[in-house]
């Protein structure tokens, strides 16, 4: 039996975070589960709905800036380890209103690793036990060259369709990579990564910093790439690709994701940074090929239909190149795999946001984002 562990996990009505709640109030029964966020445009408890009612599972409506308030929680509920991952998290966004990504990711961030401390330091037995795990994202490192497009083999498992792996570059970021972040998403992401590890390195925290490549699967809010072209194939409505659709990302299913923080919140090395993903890159206009491909045939239509929606327009300012991880020390050192090939998880997907249309209606409604909107613009 597990020892009993009272934990935070913020951002947990959000996408990633809805996963990793889910499988923690599942899978560990005797610990005390408590899913903190603002509820922002991108947080949504009906992400949640299965495991709202379970005893170990608990919602606190809160600002992760409101330091008082989360001291004060700590100390009520005796938390012994924080799972972070409540940001501001699109690219877009974070272009048009750099501001609120500083307020929330940097100094949300340290708002909490102060409140930590201040709670920790005050027991008897300080940080032993103890734990502040940071969800970071691979963008922070910057952007790759694209010099290889003969394609590179992965050492490790690797998540990519049955046409095989490719790499469209020699390089890949590593734990050692010289953090060169461009976007203000990014450029907000690294500085809380710096403050994380700072909190170590000054005071002693036990904390963990994992960077991920980018996600997909249910529950994504649709102004993320594939969740955004899936619902605009259904409705017939035009697919904007940025500039010529060349950038490459690298893609790993959602519950993948979950399944590795649980393992590094678990078993991770303090003080360590461990890089998440797949070894799975895309085109992007290969990947929207395969999502028009995998909707036709679901819906019935002929193949090839949804081509014609196919919209190129004007690129993303900054837009990094290719983002592609090496998970090697994750693989070999904790024995971490992704489960889905890349064919399959692209057919799940397809097919919750298809048979889950309800919940894209309530999160592209009017009423939904006029009353998120005003939230987010009256920050
Ligand atoms: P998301 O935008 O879907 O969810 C973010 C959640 O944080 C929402 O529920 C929102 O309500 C909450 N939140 C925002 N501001 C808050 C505040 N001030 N106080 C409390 N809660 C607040 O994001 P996501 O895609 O699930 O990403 C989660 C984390 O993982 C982020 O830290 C992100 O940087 C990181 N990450 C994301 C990806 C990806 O592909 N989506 C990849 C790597 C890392
Ligand atoms: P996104 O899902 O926003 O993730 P990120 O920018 O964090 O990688 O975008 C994924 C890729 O898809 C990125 O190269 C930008 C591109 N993109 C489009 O071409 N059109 C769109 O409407 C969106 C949202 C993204």
């Amino acid at each position: 039996m597990m020892a009993k562990r009272n934990i935070i996990i913020t951002g947990g009505a959000g996408f990633i975070g809805s996963h990793v709640v889910r499988l923690f109030v599942n899978k560990y029964p005797e610990y005390k589960i408590i899913n903190l966020d603002k509820l922002t445009y991108a947080g949504n408890l009906a992400n949640l709905k299965d495991v709202e009612n379970k005893p170990n599972y608990q919602f606190v409506r809160m600002d992760i800036c409101d330091f008082e308030a989360f001291y004060d929680l700590m100390q009520r509920e005796k938390i012994d380890g924080i799972i972070h991952l409540a940001a501001e998290s699109h690219v877009d966004r974070s272009i048009k209103d750099p501001f609120t990504f500083a307020k929330t990711n940097v100094m949300g961030t340290l708002s909490l690793l102060q409140a930590a401390k201040l709670y920790w330091e005050s027991l008897p037995e300080k940080y032993e036990g103890k734990r502040f795990y940071h969800i970071s994202t691979d963008e922070v490192y910057g952007a790759l060259k694209m010099n290889h497009p003969e394609g590179v083999e992965p050492p490790f498992k690797t998540v990519a369709s049955s046409e095989g792996h490719k790499a469209y570059g020699d390089e890949f970021f590593y734990e050692t990579t010289k953090y060169n972040p461009h976007s203000p998403y990014s450029a907000s992401k690294a500085s809380s990564d710096h403050f994380v590890r700072a909190f170590h390195d000054t005071y002693g925290m036990p904390t963990i910093v994992t960077n991920c490549s980018n996600n997909y699967g249910p529950y994504q809010f649709p102004e993320k790439l594939i969740p955004l072209f899936i619902n605009n194939i259904r409705h017939r409505k035009p697919l904007p690709v940025y500039g010529k659709g060349e950038n490459v990302r690298d893609w790993l299913y959602v519950e993948d994701h979950a399944r590795a923080i649980d393992l590094i919140f678990h078993e991770g090395k303090v003080a360590e940074t461990y890089n998440i993903g797949g070894f799975n890159e895309w085109k992007n206009i290969d990947l929207i090929q395969v999502m028009i491909k995998t909707v036709d045939r679901i819906l019935g239509n002929p193949e090839g239909h949804s081509l014609d929606l196919i919209t190129y327009v004007t690129d993303r300012l900054g837009h990094d190149a290719r983002y592609a991880i090496d998970s090697t020390k994750l693989q070999q050192e904790l024995g971490w795999e992704p489960s889905l090939q890349f064919e399959e998880g692209i057919e799940k997907t397809v097919r919750w946001y298809l048979d889950n249309q309800e919940w894209m209606d309530n999160v592209t409604s009017g009423d939904y984002m006029t009353y998120y909107e005003q939230m987010y613009d009256n920050r």
